[in-house]
């Protein structure tokens, strides 16, 4: 499989990152003096807080950063008690060729309920010795309180559109295609400030034709839709109905995706997917109960909740 082109042009180093300067020139601070806090980063996805994370890390600890700096993905380690038994058993496995601290990175923080924050928040107090934390959040308003307080807080701000063109200039150099001015408008205008979205989106264009106009950016963001839609059908047929209410609630509510172009698609990858003709059968005639339902009602929750009763159908074995 070819490399990721959001892991290829990752910055390695905080002065490769774009943009975040007040960010970035605070945490040179915290290195020059050996002394790290807790910290928050906020700020809409794609906007660089794992990648500072990151560099951060590397220019504390060099080569030692594999061992020491310690990712948190919400949907893998699910549930706090899952966190902090991961937090505890690295803050006890520690080298001798360590830094004094290790740096946890955890992702989506302001997702994890209040309580399970309070339960974070005796962790971090409990680890602070040889652990700092670095959370990350979309908005730090969702954060309480008491860990706010124990945190140096960053605000990310989303790229402006002369950086992104830049980054696209950059890839362009390295990778070898061409792309036209129309193209590089809508790539920037579909992906919302967002350089991961950005970035896939070009990668998947440049799969596509390497001489990518409008229509090949159109084309892509139709596939990774058509991606998107399919799996979440497969993970509903395996039964994962939390991680689908998640990613439906991200597809409606966050990125606005109109809930019929949504059912429309899963009718699309039905069609598409191999099963029983029995079971498509079905499938399809309950599509067509829950389209006029929808019809019928335009509040967001409900098409959520009807796309999700859908879905567990799916998941069920008949
Ligand atoms: N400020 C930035 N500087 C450099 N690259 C960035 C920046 N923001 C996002 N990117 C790129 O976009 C991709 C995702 O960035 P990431 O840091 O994971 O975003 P998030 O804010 O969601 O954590 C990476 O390839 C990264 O290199
Ligand atoms: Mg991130």
């Amino acid at each position: 499989m070819q490399e990721l082109w959001t892991e290829r042009y990752r910055p390695e180093e905080l002065n490769g990152v774009l943009g975040q300067q007040n960010v970035i020139e605070k945490l040179k601070v915290y290195i020059n003096e050996e002394s790290v806090p807790h910290l928050l980063f906020s700020g809409p996805p794609g906007v660089g807080k794992t990648t500072t994370a990151l560099a951060f890390a590397k220019e504390i600890y060099e080569d030692g950063v594999g061992a020491n700096f310690i990712e948190l993905n919400k949907s893998r380690e699910r549930g706090i008690d899952a966190i902090r038994g991961r937090v505890k058993e690295e803050a006890r496995s520690r080298t001798l060729s360590d830094k004094d601290i290790k740096i946890i990175y955890m992702d989506q923080a302001d997702e994890l309920t209040d309580e399970a924050q309070a339960a974070f928040r005796r962790t971090m107090e409990n680890f602070s010795k040889n652990v700092r934390f670095i959370l990350s959040c979309k908005s730090s308003s969702k954060i309480i309180d008491p860990i706010k307080s124990r945190c140096a807080t960053f605000r990310f701000r989303p790229l402006g559109k002369e950086m992104i063109r830049r980054w696209i200039e950059n890839i362009q150099k390295n990778e070898g295609f061409d792309i036209d001015e129309n193209a590089v408008n809508v790539l920037i205008r579909v992906s919302e400030g967002n350089l991961r979205k950005l970035t896939n989106l070009l990668q998947i264009a440049y799969n596509i034709d390497t001489d990518i106009n409008e229509e090949v950016i159109k084309t892509a963001l139709k596939q990774t839709k058509n991606a998107d839609i399919r799996g979440l059908i497969l993970r509903a047929q395996r039964g994962r109905f939390e991680e689908v209410r998640e990613e439906l609630f991200d597809l409606l509510i966050e990125e606005g995706y109109p809930a019929e172009n949504i059912l429309k698609m899963i009718k699309e990858e039905i069609y598409n997917l191999p099963m029983d003709e029995e079971r498509r059968k079905r499938i399809i005639s309950e599509l067509g109960k829950i389209d006029f339902d929808m019809t019928r009602g335009s509040k967001e929750q409900i098409h959520l909740q009807r796309l999700m009763a859908f879905l567990s159908f799916l998941g069920e074995r008949r």
